[in-house]
């Protein structure tokens, strides 16, 4: 027996980097996992993977960003499953600018997918939930989000805001059994902190307590409690996985 035997979750931007580690890991754990993310190449090449070690996975094509197109998501789903019990809000983006040079496109872009593309899915997925009463929502947010960062003020904004959409989604849903829980990754090794100099990847790793970088299945791990029953006593919370950088 999984921990998410008969569940389904729908993870977006779980084409690459830390979201396919999660498909992945809730594949594992017994749960059917809709693949989302911007082509329907970079889905199905995920969902075939996922397939492969013998797990469900469904690939669709989907902006999130875009309302309508979330609408043909659902549809799509509900073909094949019944219902939808999870929900991971992952896919993000940067366009990282001193706030001086940040055009209000970056900011928008950002702002967006970031932030508007949890809203819309929330909106359009917590009514599947509602009519169950059993619901798991999970945004991965960031610790720029709690600390602010120079020159991502879009970004650092973007996943602010996720956090206060988390609790407030998680006040609005508690009733109806739906939590609703963000993670706040540090540093995670993916391509794009790969491609730090040595030099500042040591001075970053010298103000994490655990003195590493985290690994995808760090941040996949905690959102697999956070979708078990095992956290069903746990919403509005926003849980660091960030080697101890930052604590509050
Ligand atoms: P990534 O760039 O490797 O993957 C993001 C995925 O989201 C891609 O597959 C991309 O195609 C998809 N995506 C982007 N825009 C989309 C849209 N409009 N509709 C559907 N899919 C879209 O990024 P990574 O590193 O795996 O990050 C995943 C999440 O973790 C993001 O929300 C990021 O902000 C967050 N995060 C990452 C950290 C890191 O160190 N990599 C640290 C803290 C948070």
């Amino acid at each position: 027996m999984g921990m998410l035997d008969k569940k389904v979750a729908v993870v977006t931007g779980s084409a690459q980097g830390i979201g396919k580690a999660i498909a992945k890991k809730l594949a594992e754990a017994g749960a059917t996992v809709v693949i989302v993310d911007r082509t329907i190449e970079s889905s199905t090449e995920a969902a075939e993977e996922i397939k492969a070690l013998g797990f469900a996975a469904l690939p669709i094509q989907c902006d999130v960003a875009n309302a309508g197109e979330i609408d043909v998501m659902i549809k799509k789903v509900q073909e094949t499953y019944p219902t939808i019990d999870i929900l991971v809000n992952n896919a993000g983006v940067t366009r990282d600018n001193l706030l001086m040079r940040m055009n209000e496109q970056d900011w928008d872009l950002v702002m967006n997918i970031n932030l508007k593309g949890p809203f819309l899915l929330t909106k359009a997925i917590a009514p599947i939930m509602m009519r169950q009463r059993w619901g798991r929502i999970i945004n991965v947010a960031s610790v720029v989000g709690l600390m602010g960062n120079a020159g991502q003020a879009n970004y650092a904004s973007s996943k602010g805001g996720l956090i206060a959409l988390t609790k407030s989604v998680a006040k609005e849903f508690a009733s109806r059994n739906i939590t609703c829980n963000a993670v706040a990754p540090g540093f995670i090794e993916t391509p794009m902190t790969a491609k730090l100099p040595e030099k500042v990847k040591e001075s970053y790793i010298a103000a994490i307590p655990l003195s590493r970088f985290g690994t995808s299945d760090d941040v996949a791990n905690v959102i697999l409690f956070l979708a078990s029953d095992a956290a069903g006593y746990v919403t509005g919370q926003v849980i660091g996985i960030d080697g101890g950088m930052f604590m509050r």
